[in-house]
């Protein structure tokens, strides 16, 4: 290419630069907001505003290490973006809503939960309470926060014009890990394992609490639900570290499961009894099991370590800038010893938006925003 062609491509792509800059509204909105609930694969830095020396807060590099820009951490337990946001770009947003406790400090709570919404995540929340209780926002705590922040947008829009908002908007929920970890870890201090009762009692109570959760956000006005099912959580680097063979554990990944297909038919019977209400279920679990048997295909080369960590499977220390780096983190399933990595969160968001089917029940994402 001469140099002058040269020049007018450069010139060319500046100008397109140009424009992009100034109209990032090319983004078309699906729905007009998004209010997000759940734990650390979705938080976007509430726990930064928690006080408390064992609230899990990724506030330290390597966090945040590929994110545009700054490169900073900001609260995401993710190298770069993670699910939420990834889910609020293909609803049509730059990324996920501001933490809530974000906005407060800042004075903007009500402007943003107006105009694109609010997430209320917490890393090491559970759908219980009494999951690592005092170091995280429970799921209970974010439906309340949730409902004084309406009360605040009924004073400002009134009560027609924001019922009519919720009715519109995307709520994502993602939670539940927790609550499998809190039980393993107990187990493990009682050195045993759970009695089919103990197993039954557990599901109930998660079951009756998450139930409790999605009524409450139904009358507070939510109509479209996007909610994630628990992964494999025994195929953590920081479970499988634990094997002296780096196997995942099959009885954490199969109480998951069990709970898995209770929460599917809770939804499926609590939908008819909440008229107007649309929700999509997403395969969190049979995708990462999926990726774990062809990662090869999906361009991951680890699926059992983490990429910011340290010692067997990097899951030994934890990720601090201290920390040893992998050298190509998309090629990683999981960022630290528990999350998954940016590109993981990426092809997650995907797959439940408009991916095959079988990742989402009964429609996408997709689907449940264009309702
Ligand atoms: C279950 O939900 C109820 C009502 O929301 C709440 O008061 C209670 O603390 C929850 N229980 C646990 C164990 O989280
Ligand atoms: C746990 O139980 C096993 C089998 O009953 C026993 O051998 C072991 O010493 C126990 N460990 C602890 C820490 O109590
Ligand atoms: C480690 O994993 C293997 C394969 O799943 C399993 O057979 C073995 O019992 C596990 N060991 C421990 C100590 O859990």
């Amino acid at each position: 290419m001469g140099y002058e062609a040269g020049m007018k491509v450069l010139v060319l792509s500046l100008a397109v630069v140009a424009v992009a800059g100034i109209r990032p509204s090319k983004l078309v909105r699906q729905v007009p907001a998004m209010y997000v609930l759940g734990d650390s694969t979705l938080d976007v830095g509430n726990n930064n505003y928690l006080p408390g020396k064992d609230v899990p807060r990724a506030d330290k590099p390597f966090y945040g290490v590929d994110l545009p820009g700054s490169g900073r951490p900001t609260g995401r337990f993710s190298n770069g973006y993670n699910t939420a946001d990834f889910v609020a770009k293909t609803l049509g947003f730059d990324k996920s809503p501001l933490a809530y406790l974000v906005l407060k400090a800042h004075n903007k709570l009500i402007p943003s939960a107006i105009t694109r919404g609010v997430s209320f995540a917490s890393a090491g929340a559970g759908i219980l309470d009494s999951t690592n209780a005092g170091n995280n926002i429970p799921l209970s705590q974010q439906v309340r926060l949730f409902a004084s922040t309406k009360a605040e947008m009924d004073a400002k829009l009134g009560p027609g014009a924001v019922s009519h908002l919720l009715s519109q908007s995307f709520f994502l929920l993602g939670v539940g890990s927790n609550d499998f970890f809190a039980l393993a870890t107990a187990q493990a201090q009682q050195n045993k394992t759970a009695t089919q009762s103990d197993v039954a009692a557990f599901y109930g109570s998660l079951l009756s609490n998450y139930s409790a959760t999605i009524t409450e956000l139904y009358e507070l006005g939510a109509r479209k639900l996007g909610v994630i099912n628990v992964g494999p959580v025994g195929c953590v680097p920081r479970v499988r570290v634990l094997n002296a063979t780096g196997a995942c554990s099959d009885a954490m990944n199969q109480l998951a499961v069990g709970f898995n297909g209770a929460l599917r038919s809770l939804l499926a019977g609590l939908a008819p009894k909440l008229p107007g209400l649309a929700y999509s279920l997403a395969d969190s679990s049979a995708l990462t099991q999926a990726t774990l048997a062809n990662p090869l295909a999906l361009g991951f080369a680890s699926t059992d370590s983490a990429c910011c960590g340290g010692g067997r499977l990097g899951a030994q220390g934890d990720c601090t800038p201290a920390a040893a780096l992998c050298a190509d983190r998309d090629a990683y399933l999981f960022w630290d010893s528990v999350h998954p990595s940016q590109r993981a969160a990426f092809l997650g968001a995907q797959a439940y938006y408009d991916g095959p089917a079988q990742y989402t029940t009964p429609i996408s994402f997709k689907q449940l925003a264009g309702m």
